[in-house]
């Protein structure tokens, strides 16, 4: 069954607090819900939902949305509730966000399919429909939806922030009276959108600045931001028809090793983003590189939670090996809740907007975005990759 028939529409759109400890965001920003309201939908708001974004409760009911304060009641009235995290047992109604939903409705967040079997299950076994902003494709029309480009966007900002902020000098050049400091370099593994953001950043503060990604398109790119792309021979046809990297072979990633472990003398900041989609993170620093580094240096992992490109990361902890901070970076975007919930905002009403375009016709499934999304439904995992990590049981 469709969720969405055309004696449904308005449709009841909930936004609960984020659950998820340390989480800041916020699903849906005032601004949007406006724009929920212009779309002829009631907007319910759990109360005290937008604090951690500095978003207060008076602020959404001017929106025109209407507080709840009983999560249980918010999620088993609304028909599509919006969240930034994937579901999982709410810490007051200790039920599981999926059961506190009616059978059938919908639900659009980040799903995190990978590590969250028990979730996947629970949506199809209740008929839900379930998109995950993490698969949106990312086509050019899909490009004001994508919220994982928006959040690795702020990480590969906030990344380097964290590196300046460690390692004990000044990232710009400065020629003083005391005399002429060298500026600080800054060393860029994976240039997807975080690791864009992380050259952009550390040449505006003034680092010198290299990078290295296998996918030969990106060293214009590099280049382009006044950044050096560490020379190292690259494979042909590394890249899938997504446009997303392949996985290298052994033999790859060792001499990406070498030539990488040769720079890490002179490196004072490692910003680490390398992952291939839907796999384990490559692993591109040993212990023994760490050595190599500078006492004081520091390697901020953003693959940390896919298992990191940095054989010493633990996720979430700054720890200290052989003179290096090691800093397993888990959910950056969480710091920066003003923009982190203004960008998520805007990229899951777009996504809704897409969706839900034609109510009366319900969804279509025969577009790209919407398929692509689209996880779980009539009472279906039907997401062949998810599907396949669903039950093979490894989470
Ligand atoms: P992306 O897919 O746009 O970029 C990843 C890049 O890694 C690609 O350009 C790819 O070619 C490159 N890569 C693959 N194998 C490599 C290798 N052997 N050596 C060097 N580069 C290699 O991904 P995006 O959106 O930039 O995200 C990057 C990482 O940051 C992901 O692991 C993502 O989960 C993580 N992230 C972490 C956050 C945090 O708070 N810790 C927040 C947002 C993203």
């Amino acid at each position: 069954m469709n969720p969405v028939r055309k004696e449904e529409v308005p449709l009841k759109i909930g936004i609960p607090k984020e659950i998820v400890p340390g989480e800041t965001r916020v699903a849906v920003i005032p601004t949007m819900v406006s724009v929920l309201k212009r779309g002829g939908h009631d907007v319910l708001v759990e109360a005290g939902a937008g604090l951690g974004a500095f978003w207060p409760d008076a602020a959404y009911e001017e929106a025109g949305a209407t507080l709840v304060k009983d999560p249980a009641e918010l999620y088993g009235s609304v028909d599509l509730l919006f969240k930034v995290q994937a579901p999982r047992v709410h810490p007051v109604t200790q039920t599981h966000e999926v059961d506190m939903l009616r059978e059938g409705a919908a639900y659009i967040g980040f799903l995190n399919p990978a590590y969250n079997g028990e979730a996947i299950r629970k949506m199809a076994a209740r008929k839900i429909t379930g998109f995950a902003m993490e698969f949106v494709p990312r086509i050019s029309r899909a490009q004001n939806m994508d919220a994982l480009s928006s959040m690795a966007t702020l990480a590969g900002y906030k990344a380097v922030l964290i590196g300046a902020d460690h390692i004990g000098k000044i990232f710009p050049l400065m020629m003083t009276a005391a005399g002429t400091i060298p500026p600080a370099t800054v060393l860029v593994l994976g240039v997807g959108v975080a690791g864009l953001q992380a050259i952009a950043t550390a040449k505006r503060l003034g680092a010198k600045v290299e990078a290295f990604d296998p996918r030969p398109a990106v060293k214009e790119q590099v280049e382009s931001l006044g950044a050096q792309f560490v020379p190292m021979e690259v494979l042909e046809d590394v890249e899938t028809k997504d446009g997303y990297a392949k996985e290298q072979p052994e033999e790859f990633l060792n001499r990406e090793r070498n030539v990488i472990g040769e720079r890490l003398p002179r490196v004072d900041v490692v910003v680490t983003t390398a992952q291939i989609f839907g796999k384990k993170a490559p692993l591109l620093i040993t212990e023994e590189m760490v050595q190599k580094m500078p006492e004081g240096g520091i390697i901020v992992d953003l693959a940390a939670e896919q298992g990191g490109n940095c054989t010493l990361t633990k996720p979430g902890e700054m720890i200290t090996a052989h003179g290096v901070s090691i800093f397993g970076a888990v959910n950056l975007p969480a710091t920066l809740p003003v923009h982190a919930s203004l960008m998520y905002s805007k990229n899951v009403t777009n996504l809704f907007q897409h969706l839900y375009k034609n109510p009366e016709k319900g969804l279509d499934f025969e577009d790209e975005i919407t398929r692509g999304a689209c996880i779980t439904r009539d009472g279906a995992i039907v997401n062949e990759m998810v599907k396949n990590l669903v039950e093979s049981g490894g989470n």
